[in-house]
C-alpha cells in the first residue's frame, strides 16, 4: 500500500474544517492560492511542494472549534500559538519538517522586512505566502459569487503592503486579478483538485510512515480535550496486539495501528461542548455525537487504498446482534478486525477516567465486557483474546496512554509565544 501524502493530508485535514459549510474548504483553498502565488514568483518546485504541503495543514494546531472559529474572524492577538502548535504536530515527522518551519510563522507580519526573521529565526518566504493566501481567502465570500469581489478584496489587501505583507508578493497575487480561473477554481467544491502536473507527483508513503501520520492525526482528535488526550493511542496499541496475537500478518497489525488511531477522526466535527460535557448528553447532543462514525467513514472513504482499514475504524460502535450504529451490520457483515476495534474500544474507555466517571478497575471493566460478549453485542473470541492476556494488553495500553499524556502535556505546555 502506497499513498500520496498530499491525499492523505487533504483528507485528514479536510475533517478539520467541516464544522462549518463557510469555512468547509479553507485548508484547501489557501493551498491552493499559495500554490499560484508561488507559480507566480517561480518559485522552485521542491519549495512550491513544501509550501502546498504546509498550507494543506496550517491551523492543523487550532485544535478546538472555538479556536477554528477565533483565528478566521481576526487576527487574534495570541495568534501565532495555533501556528507554533500545528509545527509542533509535524515537525518530528521527516517529510514534512520543511513544511513545519513553513507553518510556525504563518501569521508573522511582514512589518516593513522586519518580519523576514521572528527572534532571530529566519521566516520561511512560505509562511509569508501562506499569510497573504490565508487572509485573502478568508476575506472572500464564496456563498457569493467570487468574480465580482475579488477587485474589492484585492484593494483591501494592497492597503496592507508593506505592513502586513510583502509588496513583492502582493504584487504578485495583483498579476492574478484578472485571471478568472484561479478564482472560480477557489470556490469549487474541491479546488485542488483542479491543479494540474506536478503537485500530483508528490512523496509516495509507505505503511510505516502511514502510521508515522496517523499518530500525528490521532493527536489532533484526542488533544482537544483532556477526557480525550490518550484515548486512540490506547485504542491502537490494544487493537494492534490483539490483531497480532489473533495472527494478523505484521502488515496488517499496522494497518490496525493505523484503524486505531483514525477511529474518532469523525470526532472532529463534534462541538467542544459536547465533547467535554461532564454529565450525561442531552437526547439531542447524543444524537450528534452518535454522527462521529459515520464522519469516520466519509472522511476515510476519500483514500481508496484505505478500504479495509476504514472499515475496521468505522465499524467500532456496530454490534454483532445489530444494536450498534450508524450501519446496524450484524454478524458476518463486521470483519474480524472491526470486532477487535470495538473490543479494543470499549475496553479502552472503560479503563480511563471520563468527565462523568472515574476509569474502572480490572474486575469491573472485565464484568462489562464479557456481559456484553455474552448478551451479542461483542465478539466472545476477542473478549476471550483478551482476557487470556490481560496483563500484557493492559500494561501495553497503561504504557502508551501514559506517554500520550506526556505528549499532550507537551503539546499544550509551551504556549509562550
Ligand atoms: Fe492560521
Ligand atoms: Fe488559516
Ligand atoms: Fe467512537
Amino acid at each position: 500500500m502506497r499513498i500520496k501524502i498530499s491525499d492523505l493530508l487533504l483528507c485528514l485535514s479536510g475533517a478539520q474544517y467541516a464544522i462549518s459549510p463557510v469555512v468547509s474548504r479553507h485548508h484547501q483553498q489557501v493551498a491552493y492560492l499559495s500554490y499560484r502565488i508561488c507559480e507566480q514568483l517561480n518559485v522552485s518546485f521542491r519549495e512550491r511542494q513544501d509550501i502546498y504541503l504546509a498550507a494543506l495543514v496550517h491551523d492543523a494546531g487550532a485544535l478546538s472549534i472555538r479556536e477554528k472559529f477565533e483565528i478566521i474572524e481576526s487576527e487574534p492577538i495570541h495568534v501565532n500559538r495555533h501556528a507554533f502548535r500545528s509545527a509542533r504536530l509535524f515537525e518530528d515527522f521527516s517529510f514534512l519538517k520543511p513544511a513545519s518551519k513553513i507553518i510556525r510563522y504563518h501569521h508573522v507580519p511582514w512589518n516593513y522586512g522586519e518580519g523576514q526573521k521572528y527572534r532571530d529565526e529566519d521566516v520561511p518566504i512560505g509562511s509569508h505566502i501562506i499569510h497573504l493566501a490565508d487572509r485573502t481567502c478568508l476575506k472572500l465570500n464564496f456563498k457569493k459569487n467570487v468574480l465580482s469581489q475579488v477587485p474589492e478584496v484585492l484593494d483591501d489587501i494592497r492597503l496592507q503592503s508593506g505592513f502586513l505583507f510583502s509588496p513583492e508578493l502582493v504584487q504578485a497575487m495583483m498579476d492574478l486579478k484578472e485571471i478568472e480561473y484561479i478564482w472560480l477554481d477557489l470556490a469549487a467544491e474541491h479546488p485542488v483538485r483542479n491543479m494540474m502536473g506536478d503537485v500530483l507527483h508528490s512523496a509516495d508513503l509507505g505503511i510505516d510512515d502511514i502510521v508515522s501520520i496517523a499518530q500525528i492525526f490521532s493527536r489532533i482528535i484526542d488533544f482537544r480535550s483532556k477526557s480525550t488526550s490518550r484515548h486512540s493511542a490506547g485504542v491502537a496499541k490494544t487493537a494492534e496486539k490483539i490483531a497480532e496475537i489473533m495472527g494478523f500478518s505484521p502488515n496488517e497489525c499496522k494497518k490496525m495501528r493505523v484503524a486505531g488511531y483514525l477511529h474518532d477522526l469523525g470526532k472532529l466535527v463534534i462541538r467542544d461542548e459536547i465533547l467535554e460535557k461532564p454529565g450525561k448528553l442531552a437526547p439531542e447532543e447524543y444524537c450528534e455525537m452518535k454522527s462521529h462514525t459515520y464522519n469516520t467513514f466519509q472522511l476515510l472513504s476519500l483514500i481508496p487504498q484505505f478500504q479495509e482499514i476504514n472499515a475496521w475504524a468505522s465499524y467500532h460502535h456496530e454490534r454483532l446482534d445489530g444494536s450498534g450504529y450508524p450501519f446496524h451490520l450484524k454478524g458476518e457483515g463486521l470483519p474480524l478486525g472491526s470486532r477487535i476495534v470495538a473490543v479494543a474500544d470499549v475496553f479502552t474507555a472503560l479503563k480511563e477516567d471520563r468527565p462523568y466517571r472515574k476509569g474502572m478497575d480490572d474486575d469491573a471493566a472485565k464484568k462489562v465486557l464479557w456481559d456484553m460478549a455474552v448478551g451479542g453485542a461483542l465478539d466472545a473470541k476477542v473478549i476471550s483474546v483478551l482476557f487470556d492476556h490481560y496483563e500484557l494488553l493492559n500494561q501495553l495500553r497503561r504504557q502508551t496512554q501514559r506517554e500520550a499524556e506526556v505528549q499532550y502535556k507537551e503539546f499544550w505546555g509551551n504556549e509562550a509565544v
